[in-house]
């Protein structure tokens, strides 16, 4: 009998039929987030799961998905798995490092750079026929990437991906983290560990790379916010919750700092409208892996993890280690 998985978002249609293969496979067709219920209702009498960062696997949707394994998830950061609860319930998790380090990098360094030069402030104005009226010497003009110093909260792979990308630009780069990288890495890196405080008091642009947790909430506030140049930028593309999203708001407003590139939301989906009312902010609806090539790699690194699972096998990526002793 094929082993059941349940695919909570749509995936790449063409790799439907391989899966239907080797699993019964049942997937939302609507393509858009489940509620708690309706993911409880659906991994009832599933072996397997490929899931995304909007859905939250947690005791209580686990508790009638009796004969679940496995959650892969599609995705890097997995704050969406309770994982000491799926340990409990021996169901193993699974994310996709590795395959999105560059393409999330370079887009890090996209919104900051939006941000800083005012790409899509400047659009809107052409756009809105006002081209003769964007003024050559006053405002708004941009603030340069190049050969400033760039922050980098969170040293993992994509922040040290985002820190090479800075050499190229001359930048002076500079960390904080959890712990501090071997010597030879910040080396490689060309990145100088900072105190936290040092960091937000002398760096040009500031992108945020490190995983949500509640250690991690609210690293970015107010307190923060006040400490930061005036010309400085801030850029999010880790987690909703890292960054106080009220608090942004009101120094963006305030010219408190220069401007911010944000892929990620606190309630996203749902963006809070003093945010939207920012004009000195780029906006992106949490695309930083999306690349055709990128998000392929993703789900099929995902596939192989359910595969390896379900087989048996130890998934390549698997979470929860403690399950598998071997
Ligand atoms: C996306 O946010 C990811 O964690 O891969
Ligand atoms: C986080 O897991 C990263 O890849 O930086």
């Amino acid at each position: 009998k094929k082993p059941k998985i349940f695919i909570a978002r749509a995936i790449f249609a063409d790799a439907l039929p391989q899966l239907e293969e080797s699993f019964e496979v049942t997937s939302n067709q609507s393509d858009e987030v489940l509620t708690p219920e309706e993911l409880q209702k659906a991994l009832v009498g599933m072996d397997g799961a490929l899931v995304s960062g909007g859905d939250r696997i947690d005791a209580k949707v686990l508790s009638a998905a009796k004969d679940l394994k496995i959650v892969a998830n599609i995705a890097v950061g997995y704050n969406n798995l309770d994982i000491p609860a799926m340990t409990a319930a021996g169901v193993m998790g699974t994310n996709t490092p590795d395959v999105l380090t560059d393409t999330t990098a370079d887009f890090g360094f996209a919104l900051m750079m939006a941000a800083a030069r005012r790409v899509t402030e400047s659009e809107h104005w052409l756009r809105a026929g006002k081209w003769e009226k964007w003024a050559l010497f006053n405002n708004p003009l941009g603030v340069d990437i190049h050969h400033s110093t760039l922050g980098i909260i969170g040293m993992g792979r994509i922040g040290q991906a985002i820190a090479k990308r800075g050499l190229g630009f001359g930048m002076k780069v500079i960390y904080c983290n959890r712990k501090r990288l071997p010597e030879a890495l910040e080396q490689e890196c060309g990145a100088t560990h900072v105190s936290k405080e040092e960091l937000l008091k002398t760096a040009d642009h500031i992108i945020l790379v490190l995983p949500y947790s509640a250690e991690s909430h609210h690293t970015i506030g107010e307190k923060e916010l006040s400490l930061m140049k005036p010309t400085a930028t801030l850029t999010n593309i880790a987690r909703g919750g890292i960054v106080n999203d009220l608090a942004l708001a009101q120094a963006l407003k305030a010219g408190k700092i220069f401007g911010a590139g944000l892929d990620v939301f606190e309630g996203e989906p749902k963006v809070i409208p003093e945010l939207l009312a920012c004009s000195n902010v780029v906006l992106a609806p949490h695309v930083g892996s999306s690349t055709e090539q990128t998000r392929r790699a993703m789900m099929n690194l995902a596939i192989k993890n359910l595969r390896a699972g379900l087989a048996g096998q130890r998934p390549p990526n698997l979470i929860n280690t403690d399950l598998m002793q071997n």
